[in-house]
């Protein structure tokens, strides 16, 4: 199983002691198994790396720009610097990125540059309300997976986190049947797309905690979770991991 925090806009130094109880709990014998990454902002990644030195825990950034070069691009960070501080991840295509103007030619292009600097890309794809409510969430996945794998090669090394946008701090999950389906929808995809997808791996994203969670483990295919506002509180995380593994 794989955790994934999204720190999102959260967070500062003094946060950093707040993590003392996950670095304890990913020594354990019982969790020694799963993966565990934080993505906090920018800001923290490399303090939060060396503050998880001494463990497994890996961290990974939550976006970076498209051009794999340095440039005159004000404000923007990009996985070459990711690379140049440790960061083993980056979060790509998040629905609110996607609602910044992030769309599926930018995250063609920002996989590949992260690929490039060998990051492990976590793309993420999702379904809005609108398109759930006109039945359109194939498609609109099949579209999502589609255009931002076009001709991407190191396929092996991007975790897949379906989070539909209608369930991101809603605190509204999908219905079992729902999910189980889109999440065979998504396999189905991924390995016609690409056959080396047949093993990829898959998280739900969206209102995880800790009570839901034991119901959304039980779905066949599910390999872990990527966690937004449960994940800023170390006891809340815990909480989840524990839950899903039990
Ligand atoms: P919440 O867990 O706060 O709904 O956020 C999910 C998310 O966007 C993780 O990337």
């Amino acid at each position: 199983m794989i955790y994934i925090a999204n720190w999102k806009m959260h967070g500062n130094s003094r946060d950093i002691e707040s993590l003392n109880p996950i670095i304890k709990l990913s020594k354990q014998k019982k969790y020694r198994n799963i993966k565990l990454v934080y993505c906090p902002p920018y800001t923290l990644l490399d303090l939060m790396k060396r503050k998880f030195i001494n463990s497994k825990i890996h961290v990974g950034a939550q976006n970076c720009h498209f051009n794999s070069e340095y440039g005159a691009f004000t404000g923007s960070i990009n996985s070459k610097m990711l690379k140049s501080i440790g960061t083993k991840y980056v979060i790509i295509g998040h629905s609110e990125n996607r609602t910044d103007g992030d769309n599926d030619l930018i995250i063609n292009k920002k996989i590949k540059s992260a690929l490039q600097e060998n990051l492990k890309v976590i793309l993420c794809i999702g379904e809005t309300l609108f398109e759930k409510r006109k039945k359109l969430t194939k498609k609109i996945l099949k579209k999502q997976i589609k255009n931002s794998l076009y001709k991407v090669k190191k396929v092996e090394n991007i975790i897949f986190a379906y989070e539909p946008r209608w369930a991101i701090g809603t605190g509204i999950i999908p219905k079992t049947k729902t999910l189980t389906k889109n999440i065979i929808d998504i396999k189905k995809i991924l390995i016609s797309v690409n056959k080396k997808l047949n093993s990829a791996k898959i998280l739900y994203g969206g209102s995880v905690n800790s009570q839901n969670v034991k119901e959304i483990v039980k779905i066949k295919g599910i390999d872990g979770f990527l966690v937004g506002g449960a994940s800023l509180n170390s006891k809340k995380f815990i909480d989840i991991i524990k839950k899903s593994i039990n």
